[in-house]
């Protein structure tokens, strides 16, 4: 890390949780990813999820086609687990160099998540695989029963799934990702080294107030949903404490801006545009600039056993204004933190 009072530069970070979306829309939303980020994990919950290699490979080259000319911008896919989950498979893709992790998302915990798992029970092959062959799980971790409040959704997840996966599981490699609970932090902090979490800018600004004082905010809304203060100090802590098990993933969530002002209104903010400028000031309000560069660019690459980037980035003290909307090659989409000034500024 290179700093002076206004300027800071770092190994050029990577986002560990993108969603990019397909067809026209995927244009418009991946340069602001690949303007900041020299790599990220794409989730595979399309519509027709990636369940297999010949699909991960397909949606790879689709990313690749939509990225800016000459982007050096790398995409990491994973496979998405459903019931059905063939080991060899999963264990194929991942020898290929096809995709680096899986993802489980419980089925209807969130977008895109229909043709989720039903129950663990179900891919317990496919995970004693990933555990013997070191391939990560990625986790959205939130219960789906109904009679479980859905501020309290991640926090039955560890007690009912987690805590028994990895008791079950020591070796599996798992990613908690967007974690959003002081439970959530304690968990990750109390595992083994094989056990990380990713942190959304936007779990590090706002709590559940956001969402719901004054009216109700859509572009607030994202799963799991924003909880507490007490939650989201816990998270500020963990993301600047310089604790390598958690590192950076936005889970920058596009949905165009009619979805999101619904009666039924979409779960995702998409928060890519200005994804590094939300995070540095975080770490300047928690006076951990020098922990910024750690949790951006080194945890990650450490824990997915990657390179670290060699090239850098610069971001300056200078007041920037997010626009209201941006146009994602033709979707209207409000960004993360629309209509406000952020204090600095991505130079590149
Ligand atoms: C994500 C999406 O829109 O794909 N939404 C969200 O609220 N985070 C799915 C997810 O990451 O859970
Ligand atoms: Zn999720
Ligand atoms: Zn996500």
């Amino acid at each position: 890390m290179n700093s002076s009072a206004n300027r800071l530069t770092i190994r050029r970070p990577d986002d560990w949780h993108v969603h990019l979306r397909d067809g026209a829309i995927l244009a418009g939303v991946v340069p602001h990813t690949a303007r900041q980020f020299a790599r990220a994990i794409v989730m595979p919950n399309l519509a027709a999820p990636i369940t297999s290699v010949a699909s991960a490979q397909a949606y790879r080259q689709r990313i690749l086609a939509a990225l800016p000319e000459g982007s050096p911008f790398t995409p990491l896919m994973t496979c998405y687990l459903t019931d059905h989950s063939d080991p060899d498979e999963l264990q194929r893709g991942f020898e290929e160099g096809v995709w680096l992790a899986a993802k489980l998302y419980p089925a209807h915990a969130t977008t895109g998540s229909a043709h989720g798992v039903t129950d663990v029970a179900n891919i317990h092959s496919a995970l004693e695989r990933m555990e013997r062959i070191g391939m990560p799980l990625l986790v959205h971790g939130e219960v789906t029963q109904a009679d479980v409040d859905v501020f309290d959704r991640e926090a039955v997840f560890i007690e009912r799934v987690l805590a028994p996966l990895l008791r079950a599981m020591p070796g599996l490699r798992m990613v908690f990702e967007h974690i959003t609970t002081a439970e959530a932090a304690d968990f990750v902090m109390a595992a083994g080294e094989n056990v990380a979490a990713t942190i959304t800018p936007q779990h590090l600004h706002i709590n559940r107030n956001a969402m719901l004082v004054g009216g109700i905010r859509p572009h607030a809304y994202c799963l799991p949903v924003a909880k507490r203060e007490k939650h989201r100090l816990a998270l500020r802590k963990a993301a600047t404490s310089g604790n390598p098990k958690f590192f950076l993933g936005t889970d920058t969530a596009p949905h165009a801006r009619h979805l999101k002002e619904a009666a039924c209104g979409c779960a995702g903010i998409f928060n890519a545009p200005f994804a590094l400028e939300s995070y540095l000031q975080v770490f300047e309000e928690e006076d951990a600039l020098d922990r910024f560069e750690a949790f951006s660019s080194e945890n990650g690459p450490a824990f997915y056993g990657l390179p670290l980037n060699a090239e850098t980035v610069t971001l300056e003290r200078s007041a920037i204004e997010v626009p209201g909307e941006i146009d994602a090659n033709g979707t209207v989409i409000v960004p993360f933190h629309a209509g406000e000034t952020l204090r600095w500024r991505f130079v590149g």
